[in-house]
């Protein structure tokens, strides 16, 4: 690693425990590790909001027996074709659906769109994961 600095940081003990059994957990090596990956996908979170180019992930779960949320759905990710630029579905069990959607384009478009399509009745879970490249971050 070049230009590497490094800084002390101060917290309480049953924080740290908790700290480092997550991160024995996830399987990072030391604390570098994780504090390195929690920093940077806190600052692409901050970079995403202002990104022209942004990408994000959208995952809903809905019920397919009902007819008007599948119609819904299909019709809200048509009015949005030009963000929407992949789709997929999977049949989860005998009555749900999971459909993963990738869009692309400005960020606040992004999170409006995931917001209707999360915020649909009969959507049972969803979420957005969003992201950059982070360039600016290296
Ligand atoms: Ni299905």
């Amino acid at each position: 690693m070049v230009n590497v600095d490094r800084f002390g940081v101060s917290m309480e003990r049953k924080l740290l425990e908790k700290f480092d059994s997550l991160i024995k957990e996830k399987g990072y090596r030391n604390r570098s590790e994780a504090i390195r990956d929690i920093i940077r996908d806190r600052l692409v979170q901050e970079e995403w909001k202002s990104c022209k180019e942004a990408v994000g992930t959208v995952t809903i779960v809905y019920d397919h027996h009902s007819k008007s949320i599948a119609k819904t759905l299909n019709k809200l990710q048509h009015q949005h074709h030009k963000y929407i630029i992949s789709t997929t579905h999977i049949h989860m069990d005998a009555h749900n659906c999971l459909e993963v959607l990738i869009l692309r384009g400005n960020s606040h478009k992004i999170k409006k769109i995931s917001d209707i399509l999360i915020g649909r009745r009969g959507v049972k879970h969803g979420k957005l994961v969003m992201t950059t490249t982070g360039t600016e971050l290296l």
